[in-house]
């Protein structure tokens, strides 16, 4: 080789070098790698931790924290990295609601989830034969409800240290310079291939010649864009200008109702959280338009008279009481809950005591009830909701549930923009006693009206010990998430598990309708067996809920656990 020829290629592998080193690195701080990250599914330390979905966006969170952040700031970049690594739920095409606790010992609610368009209508899901079309509501650009997750963000900002541009930035770069799939990530957009070509009006990052394999490295320019201009131009960069005008563009490409209007009128709403005592524990979760909270508190009143420590953990007493527990506060929620702006909330007697114990009057321990009358459908098994617990040593807490109801939402990309729109539309009650994706049914309180907020069970939930924080807990899973944090909180405070089991141990779920108990892979044989013979209809699921729960113990170290059913990860120090 000439020594010219030796010194050119010299310096390419110098320069390329050097370009893979940078885009190997993310962040203000440079201190998360995409091509090298690990999951830790349990911690127990000092100073913060953050459990969410994806082991890259947990570090993203704990870099924020480390850098100086709280638990807020960590929150806001762990959720915006999910956007871009978690495509399947994290987003910001999507909606969602935080539960927080702050340094000075306030309570915060905040409500971002999505809403029916102005354009929107009762019957717009009915066709011409009076059919209710769950295929309109479920894929495509009608099903879209106008997306609140950036309005919740710029509202967590408010408690948050750190500048929103730093905390963006990990996730531009992320979207910018790539990210390697796992094989879960890349089975993932395989599977949904066809959906992505079938409800796109444009090409997407998400489909490729090929198929995805483990070690690809997925980029998103477009997606890394949109984030630029939500950095430059905070609120508006989103709902205004540029993005807000590729969104109306794909609605009118696709024949969604979305207009203008929408994005810009779009506020996150903050609501006074759910609070009630379950034995001298006080839990403070998220009141509607999230059913969770008020069903979550009707479910732990109802079992609180009987001794669930001596009946013990999955045998036929509790297992029992808690699915007719579960059966009459879901009961309650297709009938009483709704969006508060739009519906009458009896709250205050649903969480009353009285009005609980009143509502176990007919439950007898030796046989199964029976939920008749309406049509059953089927509980849909997805997940495709997604769950951040955080918590820092200043005293704040952050449970955050976010989602874009099912996997990738509408599988609808806003062409230009590059991220997927949800497909939230289906959470409302389309029509009396037709079942949404999850099986759940309802009426005239989760009916469709224009700016109205559909029914969501996400339930991010804080529980405090004699005024001392003690958990932090959430799950993604459609109508599972209630009872999932109802049995990580039993688990817990009735059966004195660490945050490894609670989490980890099979769960089960019932929901009224359809009258099944459904009983995760694992769970205990001899009492599903008995469940059985005292008339209790029975399926297996192979997975219920990705909870993220943190326990703080006596000497205020944070006991984290990730769960063991997905990616999920904690990251802490
Ligand atoms: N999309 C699921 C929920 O909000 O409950």
């Amino acid at each position: 080789m000439k020594t010219s020829s030796f010194f050119i290629s010299f310096f390419l592998i110098v320069i390329t070098s050097c370009a893979q080193k940078r885009q190997s690195i993310v962040g203000v701080g440079k201190e998360v790698d995409p091509y090298h990250f690990t999951q830790t599914k349990n911690l127990t330390i000092t100073h913060g931790c953050v459990l969410s979905a994806e082991p890259l966006a947990s570090e993203v969170g704990l870099a924020v924290m480390k850098r100086g952040g709280n638990a807020f700031d960590a929150m806001i970049a762990t959720q915006l990295a999910l956007a871009v690594v978690y495509p399947d739920a994290g987003n910001i095409g999507g909606g969602g609601f935080t539960v927080a606790r702050t340094s000075n010992d306030s309570l915060i609610a905040l409500d971002y989830r999505e809403m029916a368009p102005l354009k929107g209508s009762r019957d717009m899901y009915i066709d011409s034969a009076g059919n209710a079309r769950t295929d309109w509501s479920q894929n495509g650009h009608l099903s879209v409800g106008v997306p609140g997750t950036v309005a919740g963000l710029f509202e967590e900002h408010k408690y948050a240290k750190l500048p929103f541009a730093e905390l963006i930035q990990p996730a531009i770069d992320l979207a910018q310079n790539g990210f390697v799939l796992t094989n879960g990530q890349a089975n993932s957009l395989n599977e949904n291939r066809e959906d992505f070509i079938q409800y796109n009006t444009k090409p997407t990052a998400f489909v490729k010649q090929k198929k995805w394999m483990k070690g690809d490295t997925l980029f998103q320019p477009e997606l890394a864009k949109t984030l630029m201009r939500i950095r430059d131009f905070g609120m508006k960069g989103f709902y205004e200008g540029e993005t807000a005008k590729l969104v109306v563009a794909e609605m009118q490409r696709g024949k969604g109702l979305i207009s203008y209007d929408d994005l810009k009128s779009y506020v996150c709403k903050t609501r006074k959280p759910v609070e009630f005592d379950y034995r001298g524990y006080n839990v403070v979760s998220m009141p509607p338009s999230s059913s969770g909270g008020i069903i979550l508190g009707e479910m732990l009143k109802m079992i609180e008279p009987y001794p669930m420590h001596d009946y013990g953990f999955q045998t036929k007493q509790s297992v029992q009481l808690m699915i007719e527990a579960e059966r009459r506060a879901y009961a309650d929620r297709a009938e009483h809950l709704g969006d508060p702006e739009f519906w009458n909330v009896p709250q205050n007697i649903l969480l009353s005591d009285a009005y609980n114990k009143k509502r176990m009057s007919d439950y007898d321990s030796t046989k199964a009830s029976e939920s008749k009358n309406i049509k059953a459908g089927n509980v849909h098994e997805s997940n495709q909701t997604t769950h951040i617990s955080i918590i820092d040593d200043k005293g704040n807490m952050v449970a955050v549930t976010t989602t874009l109801n099912n996997g990738y939402g509408s599988k609808t990309v806003v062409g230009g923009a590059g991220f997927f729109l949800n497909d939230e539309m289906d959470d409302f009650s389309i029509k009396p006693g037709v079942p949404n994706m999850f099986g759940a049914v309802g009426g005239d309180a989760n009916a469709i009206a224009p700016g109205k907020r559909m029914l969501s069970s996400m339930t991010p939930t804080l529980v405090f010990k004699n005024h001392k924080p003690f958990m932090v807990v959430g799950t993604p899973g459609g109508t599972t998430i209630t009872t999932s944090v109802f049995q990580s909180i039993v688990n817990v405070v009735d059966f004195g598990m660490d945050a490894k089991d609670a989490v980890d141990k099979p769960k089960f779920h019932h929901q009224w309708l359809p009258d099944t108990i459904y009983l995760e892979k694992g769970f205990n044989k001899t009492t599903a067996d008995e469940l059985q013979k005292m008339g209790y209809k029975l399926y297996m699921y192979n997975a219920i809920g990705r909870t993220e729960l943190i326990k703080i113990l006596p000497d205020g170290k944070f006991e984290a656990a990730a769960d063991i059913r997905g990616d999920d990860s904690v990251s802490g120090y």
